[in-house]
């Protein structure tokens, strides 16, 4: 999938061509999961799978056309109280979010061609978000930086598409930078970036096995969260550490007690990471990338038998530096850091392993860690 698939997608469809082009990259978090809606840590990277749109003004109704999901849903942007179903709802809550800062945005005539493996917990939904954002800025103008694009990316998600995430996901899609691990401050929402070992090859291990119940479970994880937090009369569990916890243990409930013990120590092990990442340090690594799957697991509860069969079978393959799942989970995929000269050693015994233990094929991508959402064209 490419730029040129997106661009003859649209000429057939259409029949005419599009003014501009952009793309926009799915992330693979590293470390610090489930901490972003709690003012925490994390480190995604922006990877380079993601979506290419083009497309132009036109009068009259949006249409749109993408290469896996067929047709989408016409729209106005200048009636936006008329949400379109299906994927037509990512543009049309982009166009919506964005018409608050920058005005009312134009109708568009445009297509999406996407190489993100869906339901593998890559973003493909802030991918979508990032990309209209782009094309909309491309089109009209207006000045707004990947910050600004990523918040209001979260605002389509949270207030139009209707899905509570929190920030992560829009932040690496936006801020990405080839070769460099986003170390993001969730509550802040600054930056430091962080180099990957250009030794070392990020594996994205997709279990194919589709995620269920996400929405409805993670909603109750975020309320747990904040329950904890009230519990301890902290703003959010970003302000409070595993003594405080430990020590206010009584007043909790015992899975809201798990559930926060998850979030404090995965800031730990997310600040943790930073460093034992810039030393390249392979036990470090190791330790709290497992650390961090064990939590999820057990105190968090939301991998899947699948994930942790991936996980196990990664951890025991040539070349590991370290593995875990990765994303909001229950099902899609895990993440590896793995020595780039065993990258196929590495995944041939993980995915032998892993259809072992689950009679499922699942499968690897070696990623490269690149820019975030950029105009390819205008
Ligand atoms: C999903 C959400 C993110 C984040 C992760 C879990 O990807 O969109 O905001 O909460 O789950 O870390």
């Amino acid at each position: 999938m490419s730029l040129s698939q997106a661009l003859s997608l649209h000429r057939n469809y259409f029949g005419v061509e599009p003014k501009t082009a952009v793309f926009a990259p799915g992330r693979i978090n590293l470390i610090g999961e489930h901490t972003d809606y709690n003012g925490g840590f994390v480190m995604p990277c922006a990877i380079d799978l993601g979506i290419w749109v083009v497309g132009r003004i036109v009068d009259g109704e949006s249409r749109l056309m993408s290469d896996s999901a067929g047709p989408g849903k016409p729209f106005d942007t200048t009636n936006t109280d008329r949400k379109p179903n299906g994927w037509s709802k990512y543009p049309a809550g982009m166009a919506w979010a964005l018409s608050d800062p920058f005005g009312p945005m134009p109708n568009i005539e445009a297509t999406v061609v996407s190489n993100l493996p869906m339901g593998s917990g890559v973003s493909s939904s802030a991918a979508m978000e990032l990309a209209f954002g782009k094309l909309f800025q491309a089109l009209v103008g207006f000045e707004a930086d990947a910050r600004q694009l990523a918040l209001l990316g979260q605002k389509c998600e949270n207030q139009y598409v209707g899905v509570n995430c929190g920030i992560m996901d829009q932040m690496a899609s936006a801020c990405g930078k080839k070769n460099n691990a986003i170390c993001l401050d969730t509550r802040s929402l600054e930056i430091e970036y962080a180099p990957v070992d250009p030794s070392l090859a990020v594996v994205l291990l997709d279990t194919k096995k589709p995620r269920a119940l996400t929405d409805s479970a993670y909603n109750e994880r975020r309320s747990q969260c904040e329950a904890a937090a009230s519990a301890m009369g902290v703003p959010q569990l970003r302000d409070a550490d595993l003594e405080m916890l430990l020590s206010q243990k009584a007043k909790l409930d015992e899975v809201v007690f798990r559930r926060a013990r998850h979030v404090v120590t995965e800031d730990a092990r997310s600040t943790a990471f930073k460093v034992a990442l810039a030393e390249s340090d392979r036990n470090g690594i190791f330790a709290l990338m497992k650390g961090s799957h064990d939590s999820l697991r057990d105190d968090y509860e939301v991998s899947c038998p699948e994930l942790d069969a991936m996980a196990e079978s990664a951890w025991l393959a040539p070349g590991i530096f370290g593995a875990r799942m990765t994303g909001a989970g229950f099902g899609g995929a895990c993440v590896a850091l793995v020595e780039r000269t065993r990258e196929e050693a590495f995944t041939e015994a993980v995915l032998m392993s892993y259809a072992k233990a689950t009679g499922r094929e699942g499968e690897a991508i070696v990623c490269s860690i690149d820019d975030g959402a950029r105009i390819l064209q205008s």
